[in-house]
């Protein structure tokens, strides 16, 4: 009796100082997953279900499969028709061209393993599981094309399809102008599955650079670019459906749904007039409950997405030739 008396406070002592420590030595994990030779900027990603195998599209037009630390990445699609090899493979971020494409979101419907893809110069569509020329599903919406195909994010139970267009004026090409214009006329848009009908769900937004669902489809959380906002568009009654602002972290791009409608926004903050890459973890109102500062190993570039995959955070940005695997 006297011994476990003693004994107790010791045990769970050497627990908490076991825990702690190992708290201290694995409290921050980075690696990076290179991306092949002349393969830069991802811009997002898309998992499978349960085998930690993920989508990434790159500047040169290209749609990548990481197939595990053996196989590395794999060609998957693309989606510009007339793409040259030749001519495009190795293109960076600043030089977009319409004839190499450039694959902006991505989504993968678990069940059907459809993989929609959001290109930049040709607008939305799919990929069955062979890969290959992405199908357009649709290159306008209530009569207007779209000018800039940016997030995409599928509702897993239905099906249903929400991507934005991030401006209804200029494309990827011109995006300084966008910004110096303040530009607001992007758009969030829905492929219902069933019908194959594209409605317009909202319009004025401000640089619809990323879209999420929650797991009701009762809303969307879409960010604005330029306006360093992100809106929660509810998706029931009339249109034009109400909306309002739940976060100003600046220069917000995409965002990703995780466990419990927690969603994870790929942002930045403000140091001495710098805008430093941020990950922030926000709820269903847009209250932060988490911040991963990123300037570490991302410098001053902007990232473009933030994933929770399994225990990890899988990083991307337009700007390097690596997906970041953030552990904490
Ligand atoms: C990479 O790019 C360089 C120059 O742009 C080219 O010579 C080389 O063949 C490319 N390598 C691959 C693997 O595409
Ligand atoms: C692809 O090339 C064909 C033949 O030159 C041309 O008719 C077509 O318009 C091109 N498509 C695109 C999207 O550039
Ligand atoms: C992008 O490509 C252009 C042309 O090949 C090159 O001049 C430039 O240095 C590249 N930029 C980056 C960031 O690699
Ligand atoms: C919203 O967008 C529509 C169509 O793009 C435009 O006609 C209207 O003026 C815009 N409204 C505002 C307040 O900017
Ligand atoms: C967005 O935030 C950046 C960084 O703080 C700022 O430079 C820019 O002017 C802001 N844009 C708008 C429209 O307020
Ligand atoms: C980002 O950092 C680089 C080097 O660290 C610097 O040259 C550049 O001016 C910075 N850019 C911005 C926008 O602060």
């Amino acid at each position: 009796m006297k011994i476990h008396i003693i004994m107790a406070p010791i045990f769970f002592t050497s627990i908490f100082h076991f825990c702690f420590l190992s708290t201290l030595v694995s409290a921050i994990s980075f690696n990076q997953i290179q991306l092949p030779k002349n393969a830069t900027g991802p811009e997002a990603m898309a998992f499978e279900l349960g085998t930690s195998r993920f989508f990434t599209g790159i500047a040169d037009g290209r749609i990548l499969k990481y197939r595990g630390p053996t196989t590395g990445f794999v060609e998957f699609g693309f989606a510009a028709p007339n793409r040259s090899k030749s001519l495009c493979d190795g293109t960076n971020t600043s030089n977009p061209n319409p004839v190499c494409g450039r694959p902006l979101g991505l989504a993968l419907h678990h069940q059907t393993q459809r993989l929609y893809v959001c290109d930049a110069f040709f607008g939305f569509g799919v990929l069955g599981p062979d890969g290959g020329l992405v199908t357009q599903l649709s290159t306008t919406a209530e009569g207007e094309p779209y000018r800039f195909c940016n997030a995409v994010d599928v509702h897993q139970p239905t099906g249903n399809v929400y991507f934005t267009d991030a401006s209804a004026v200029y494309d990827i090409r011109e995006l300084e102008t966008a910004i110096s214009v303040q530009d607001s006329t992007g758009r969030l848009l829905k492929y219902d599955v069933k019908n194959k009908q594209v409605t317009v769900l909202f319009r004025n937004l401000s640089f619809a650079a990323g879209v999420a669902i929650d797991e009701e489809e009762k809303f969307a959380l879409v960010t604005e670019f330029i306006a360093n906002r992100t809106r929660k568009i509810w998706l029931q009654g009339q249109r034009p459906y109400r909306s309002e602002i739940v976060n100003s972290l600046p220069a917000p791009d995409n965002i990703k749904r995780t466990r419990l409608d927690n969603f994870w926004l790929a942002a930045a903050r403000v140091m001495q007039s710098n805008l430093l890459p941020v990950g922030a973890r926000i709820n269903r109102n847009g209250n932060v409950l988490e911040t991963v500062n990123l300037e570490r190993w991302y410098g001053n570039k902007s990232v473009s997405e933030v994933q929770e995959y399994g225990s990890k955070l899988y990083i991307v940005s337009r700007l390097v030739n690596f997906v970041g695997v953030f552990k904490h």
